[in-house]
């Protein structure tokens, strides 16, 4: 029998990630929404393309939770995306209704889940679903470092003038303005970058992608970027799914790692069918830890802000 994955919310991320899903042959999906016939007119498109697509994997979608029962994974992308000129905080007060409304009505009918939540502000919507779920720390974990290492890696790509696939990239943190580029871990084939750019140009780049979510909000004018967020919740699905155990920066519940204590935060994990299986623990450098520490107390000041 096929995995099943709920993807609540089906606007830009959620119904890329779904298509991502059937697509890639992980699991059947309902997709879900509040909007009467969004998820419904969706589903049915996609599966049109199943012929062509050759994927056997399903996808329904619905307005009743009913439908979402037993699921392995559930991503959470309900709510409302940013404008030009907003910061994801700005999102917390509404998003956090619509969060918690929606674990509320998928944990109790799929207890086994893992939960990935998309939706911002992201580690204290993350530590609102924990909350809210009841579930082990462990089953609930935000996506946001997939992302942003997936835009580092690219810039960094960009300015060594060399393939992608060669690069890999980490960033820690909170998902926001003080993110944590690290390039002592974000290498081209193991050469860490700081043996082929200069501080200048790390500097721009790390710039850049703590920067990187507004840019793409600043061309789009009515939404944020979904291309890439959608291929990142994926990674992680199929890391839970297949029990791949990759190790990839995370929103996950923070227990006295690099200092950070009771808190959901951006840190590297091994991702498999149990969720976070282990948090990773490496030596950062004075700059690296102490900007970690910053973006850990800005995440703790929003996520206090829901009170809860
Ligand atoms: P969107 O506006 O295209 O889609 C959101 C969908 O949620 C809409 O279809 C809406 O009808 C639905 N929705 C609202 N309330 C609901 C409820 N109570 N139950 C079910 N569905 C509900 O927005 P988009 O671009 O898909 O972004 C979704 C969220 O993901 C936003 O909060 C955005 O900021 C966040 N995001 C987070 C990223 C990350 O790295 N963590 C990256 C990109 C987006
Ligand atoms: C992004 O980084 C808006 O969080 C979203 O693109």
């Amino acid at each position: 029998m096929n995995k099943k994955v709920t993807v609540v919310g089906a606007g830009f991320v959620g119904a890329t990630a779904a298509q991502r899903i059937v697509e890639k042959e992980l699991a059947d999906v309902v997709l879900l929404d509040i909007v009467d016939g969004l998820a419904h007119g969706k589903a049915l498109d996609m599966m049109q393309s199943a012929a062509v697509e050759s994927f056997e994997t399903s996808i329904v979608g619905t307005t009743d939770y009913a439908e979402t029962e037993q699921s392995d994974v559930i991503v959470i992308t309900a709510g409302i995306a940013r404008k030009p000129g907003m910061s994801r905080d700005d999102l917390l007060k509404t998003n956090a209704g619509i969060v918690g409304s929606v674990v509320e009505q998928t944990a109790s009918r799929s207890p086994n889940a893992i939960i990935i939540v998309v939706s911002n502000p992201l580690d204290a919507m993350t530590y609102l679903a924990w909350k809210t779920s009841g579930f082990h720390p462990s089953k609930v974990i935000g996506m946001a470092g997939v992302l942003d290492s997936s835009r580092y890696a690219r810039f960094i790509s960009e300015a060594v003038g060399c393939s992608i696939k060669d690069v890999r990239a980490m960033v820690l943190g909170g998902h926001g303005d003080t993110m944590v580029p690290v390039p002592a871990y974000s290498t081209v084939n193991g050469v860490p970058i700081t043996e082929l750019l200069s501080s200048d140009i790390i500097e721009q780049i790390n710039h850049r992608t703590r920067h990187g979510g507004a840019e793409i909000v600043q061309y789009l004018k009515t939404g944020s970027a979904y291309y890439a967020p959608s291929s990142s919740a994926v990674a992680m699905v199929s890391s839970i799914l297949l029990d791949s155990k990759r190790l990839l920066p995370v929103c996950a519940y923070a227990t006295g790692q690099y200092g950070i204590d009771g808190l959901y935060c951006g840190v590297p994990a091994i991702l498999g069918q149990s969720g976070v299986e282990s948090i990773v623990t490496v030596p950062l450098s004075p700059a690296d830890a102490e900007a970690l520490k910053q973006s850990a107390h800005s995440v703790k000041s929003l996520t206090d802000a829901l009170s809860i």
